[in-house]
C-alpha cells in the first residue's frame, strides 16, 4: 500500500508508529519552575551526535491543563532535564509515569520510585534505572501541528554528566543484553532487548 498521512491511511489504526521500530524510550525527569519533580516516558527521543553527546525528545499532543506537556515546558523553562533508562524491571513504573495528571503531581511519587539526586542539574535521576544522562537544554524546537489547539515540540539537550550503575558494566562494556531495556514499538506493542549480535563495520 501507499497512502499520504494527509489524505489519511484507510487501516483500523494509524500504522505510522509502527514504521518506525524500535524506539528507545527515553524516560525524562524535569523539575518545574514551582519546584515539583516531573517524570514522564517518550518514544520519540534518541541520542543525535556523540561529541558532544546530543539528547532529543518531542512532545506531541496537548497537556491536560494547557497545550504544552510538562516535561518540554520544564526543559524550556529551567533549562535542564535528565534521560533514564527504562529496562523490563521497571516498565509498570514507566507505564505509571506517562499518566496525564496535573501540573503539580510528582509521577516518581504516583509510580513508586526513588529520587538519586543528580551531579550537574536539579532534576533527580530514576535511582532504579541502571543508565541516567544529565542533559542542558541546547534548544526547543516548534515542529509542524495538524490542529491548532496543540503543540508539537522537540527538546534538544547536550548531555553533561553520565550515570551508568557499576553492576551494567562487564569487561568496561556496558552489558546491554543483561540491562534487558525495553522499546516502543507500533500501536500498544513493546520490544525488550535481551540478545544482541555483533557486525563490524566494513573497512
Ligand atoms: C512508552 C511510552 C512512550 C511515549 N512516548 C511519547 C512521545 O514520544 N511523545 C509524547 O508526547 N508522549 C509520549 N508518551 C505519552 C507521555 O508519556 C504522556 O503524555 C505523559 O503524560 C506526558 O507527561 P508530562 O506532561 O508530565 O510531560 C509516551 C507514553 C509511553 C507509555
Amino acid at each position: 500500500m501507499f497512502y499520504e498521512p494527509k489524505n489519511g491511511h484507510g487501516l483500523v489504526r494509524d500504522p505510522i508508529k509502527a514504521c518506525v521500530v524500535p524506539r528507545p524510550i527515553g524516560w525524562i525527569s524535569t523539575i518545574s519552575q514551582e519546584g515539583v519533580c516531573n517524570l514522564a516516558p517518550f518514544s520519540y527521543s534518541n541520542l543525535m551526535v556523540t561529541a558532544p553527546p546530543i539528547f532529543m525528545f518531542s512532545c506531541n499532543g496537548a497537556h491536560l491543563e494547557g497545550d504544552v506537556k510538562d516535561s518540554a515546558l520544564n526543559a524550556r523553562e529551567t533549562g535542564e532535564f535528565v534521560y533514564n533508562l527504562a529496562t523490563w524491571e521497571i516498565r509498570d513504573a514507566m507505564n505509571t509515569s506517562s499518566s496525564h495528571v496535573g501540573r503539580s503531581e510528582d509521577e516518581f511519587e504516583l509510580a513508586g520510585l526513588t529520587k538519586a539526586s543528580s551531579m550537574l542539574v536539579k532534576p533527580p535521576r530514576v535511582s532504579e534505572a541502571p543508565i541516567s544522562l544529565e542533559c542542558r537544554t541546547w534548544k526547543t524546537i516548534d515542529l509542524p501541528a495538524t490542529k491548532p489547539e496543540i503543540q508539537n515540540i522537540m527538546v534538544i539537550g547536550e548531555v553533561v554528566g553520565v550515570h551508568i550503575a557499576d553492576e551494567a558494566l562487564k569487561n568496561g562494556l556496558v552489558d546491554t543484553a543483561a540491562l534487558r531495556p525495553i522499546a516502543r514499538l507500533g500501536y500498544l506493542d513493546y520490544s525488550v532487548v535481551d540478545e544482541v549480535f555483533v557486525m563490524p563495520r566494513p573497512k
